[in-house]
């Protein structure tokens, strides 16, 4: 433990049985956690338990995570979560951070994060990157990515902080929402007005697990996803997939309860996967599910295959998920043609994420 003025950092054991000694606090950080997503997204779709959030947080090859407790006169004021991947070249560190709103502006960010920095640095990271959400409601100033797209609302506490500590907005992603399920109307016409080349393709639905014979072709999508996506002036480096990281993945999700439905485009003359698009259903009755990654290989654009498999997870999660009322997704400000086609899908934008960057 270390002291800063009153706050107290401590690093919080992610692997500590329930019901421990210090379970209390991985309870209240988890809980605490939730609510700064709900200030920062507007509703519960990141909410986990805290046994959920133990699974997420388990030790694994492919990354280090370490989680900071902030404790100011005794009770958990605040938390900083940091994400390191371990594959070879990895030299990014990923932060999301949070104070609990009666403790802001007393310097309890600002000990998180040196602590964090401190921690990136011995690991010999070389930047420090965390996407951070804001609700747009009435408009107001925005602050701009550097020389891109979009920007974050000004007055966000997360933009008054960053800029105090350095950090310069590298991408910012829109968040939009749209009432599912969707009409089946609007489905067939955009389907209908597919480019003719799209029929070289056949659609494939399935629920996670994803089967066995799919799985090295998803993985491959999945590696593609690093470099194939906008990704701004985030440093980005690979993140290869292999089957067994793919398997691994989807056994910790299913552990935690959670679903993901997938749909595909097969290229007819090669039998490969070439499209992919996942939905997670909600966790918390009231949320909305999550659109997750959708990727076009390059070679295989300009064959509307974006809107394809869209159009065909759409259908899929209003049979899987009857009890699902909105879709939230995230797609980069530059990201032109995802944009359309989230647009003709009746998408409206309800959130912005920036990605602030702190070069060490
Ligand atoms: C952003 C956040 C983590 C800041 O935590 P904090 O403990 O209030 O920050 P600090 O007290 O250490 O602030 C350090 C400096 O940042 C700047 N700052 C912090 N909050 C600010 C705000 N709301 N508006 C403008 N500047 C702000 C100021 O320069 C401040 O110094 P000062 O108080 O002497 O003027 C906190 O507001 C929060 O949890 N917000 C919701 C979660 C979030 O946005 N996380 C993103 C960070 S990854």
């Amino acid at each position: 433990m270390s002291s800063r003025g009153e706050v107290d950092l401590e690093r919080l054991d992610t692997a500590m049985e329930p019901g421990s000694p210090g379970w209390a606090d991985f309870v209240a950080t988890s809980a605490l956690i939730d609510d700064v997503y709900a200030e920062l997204e507007g509703d519960r779709g990141m909410t986990r338990t805290p046994e959920q959030r133990r699974i997420a947080w388990r030790k694994r090859d492919i990354h280090e995570i370490t989680v900071w407790m902030a404790r100011l006169r005794g009770e958990v004021g605040g938390y900083a979560f940091h994400r390191r991947p371990l594959h070879d070249g990895a030299r990014e560190s990923w932060l999301f951070l949070g104070v609990r709103p009666d403790a802001r502006r007393q310097r309890v960010g600002s000990a998180l994060l040196d602590r964090v920095v401190d921690e990136a640095r011995r690991a010999d990271s070389t930047t420090l990157q965390s996407f951070v959400m804001s609700p747009l409601v009435g408009g107001g100033e925005l602050v701009p990515v550097e020389g891109g797209n979009g920007g974050v609302p000004a007055r966000a506490p997360s933009t008054g902080f960053a800029l105090a500590r350095g950090s310069r907005l590298v991408q910012a992603l829109v968040g939009s929402t749209v009432e599912v399920p969707l009409p089946a109307d609007r489905l067939e016409a955009l389907q209908r007005a597919l480019p003719a080349s799209s029929r070289d393709y056949d659609v494939v639905t399935w629920e996670m697990p994803t089967p066995s014979e799919l799985v090295a072709d998803v993985a491959a999508l999945k590696t593609r996803m690093a470099t194939d996506a906008p990704a701004g002036g985030t440093a980005a480096g690979p993140d290869p997939w292999d089957p067994a990281r793919l398997v691994e993945a989807e056994r910790g999700l299913t552990s935690m309860g959670r679903r993901r439905l997938y749909a595909a485009a097969r290229h007819r003359a090669t039998g490969r996967l070439v499209a992919f698009t996942e939905i997670d259903p909600p966790l918390v009755d009231s949320a909305p599910a999550s659109q997750e990654f959708t990727l076009v290989l390059r070679e295989h654009r300009g064959h509307g295959l974006g809107l394809l498999v869209k159009i065909a997870n759409a259908r899929h999660l209003a049979k899987a998920s009857p009890g699902t009322t909105r879709l939230k997704t995230y797609n980069a400000d530059e990201n032109a043609p995802m944009r359309r086609i989230n647009d003709a899908l009746g998408y409206r934008p309800s959130v912005v994420s920036g990605c602030w960057r702190l070069d060490l």
